[in-house]
């Protein structure tokens, strides 16, 4: 039997139980407010506790924008941020990164030294997924696993990631594209820094501009200030939408936060449905 998404979200990321007893009490009514593959978003006759938005994309007119969204719902605002662009301390090597193909930009990253995180990394992670997804997940920089295998999201927060995408009927390969902020792992699992995350951007920037997604998930606050070119808090960049090279974002915790912070994972359920209102509403 096909579960709605909603509920097979919830069963994913094992938080079923705590929302079946809410729903007992009658606080949080659950309802199918995810599409049915081909099939629009509908949004729940009773507002859940989770604010669901019909979210307004900048592009088209405001009247077009308002015909969209459903009556007494209030959309997030949306920002515009322009992060810093890359800095021009290699012209050259900025240039020669946002000329290329797939193929050079897997050769690139493998021989990059344009930051002190090649001298431990095993392998530089490119990324996965389709080349012309219409979503980009992006998430910090490869784990242990990661530099192991070649591949973003392979370990521990990787499998979360897998049954966030599935519960919201995505699947890593087919309509989604996983990359990181950083190619190269951070040793001891540390932050990259700031010079670390500018020196890899121009990768990030190609990857984008060969891609070409709908829609940006910034996963954790490294992707999210990135992208954003906030530096708030994750609790005040969720729930908005920005736009990065002109394409619609949505922030959430970084899968790893949700595994340390289990009930939080509901949070995980509202933006990824924001996510999708967007997606639908573009
Ligand atoms: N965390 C990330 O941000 N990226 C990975 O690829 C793995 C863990
Ligand atoms: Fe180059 Fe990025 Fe790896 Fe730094 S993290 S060495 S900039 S590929």
């Amino acid at each position: 039997m096909n579960l709605p998404y909603d509920e097979n979200y919830l069963r994913e990321m094992e938080l079923w139980p705590f929302f079946e007893s809410q729903q007992r009490r009658g606080d949080v009514p659950i309802v199918s407010v995810l599409a049915e593959p081909g099939k629009r978003a509908q949004t729940p006759a009773t507002a859940p506790r989770t604010h669901v938005v019909e979210a307004p994309y900048q592009q088209g007119t405001p009247a077009a924008a308002a015909s969209r969204r459903e009556p007494g719902v209030r959309p997030p605002p949306t920002q515009v941020h322009t992060p810093p662009a890359s800095m021009p301390a290699d012209p050259a090597r900025l240039a020669r990164i946002a000329q290329l193909d797939w193929e050079g930009l897997k050769a690139d990253v493998a021989s990059c030294t344009a930051c002190v995180l090649c001298k431990q990394r095993k392998q530089a992670v490119l990324g996965v997924g389709a080349i012309d997804a219409p979503w980009l997940f992006l998430g910090e920089g490869p784990g242990a696993e990661e530099d192991e295998v070649g591949e973003p999201f392979v370990g521990p927060a990787g499998k979360l990631l897998d049954a966030m995408l599935a519960a919201t009927g995505l699947q890593r390969g087919r309509e989604v594209y996983i990359v990181n902020t950083v190619k190269c792992r951070p040793p001891g699992n540390r932050n990259p820094s700031a010079e670390e995350v500018e020196a890899c951007a121009p990768y990030l920037e190609r990857q984008i501009d060969l891609i070409k997604p709908k829609l940006i998930v910034a996963l954790g606050k490294i992707a999210a200030t990135r992208v954003t070119g906030a530096e708030s808090s994750m609790a005040a960049l969720r729930g908005q939408l920005y736009t990065y090279r002109s394409i619609p974002v949505v922030a959430t915790y970084h899968p790893a936060y949700y595994l340390r912070t289990p009930p939080d994972k509901v949070k995980g359920w509202e933006d990824l449905m924001l996510a999708r209102k967007t997606m639908a509403g573009l």
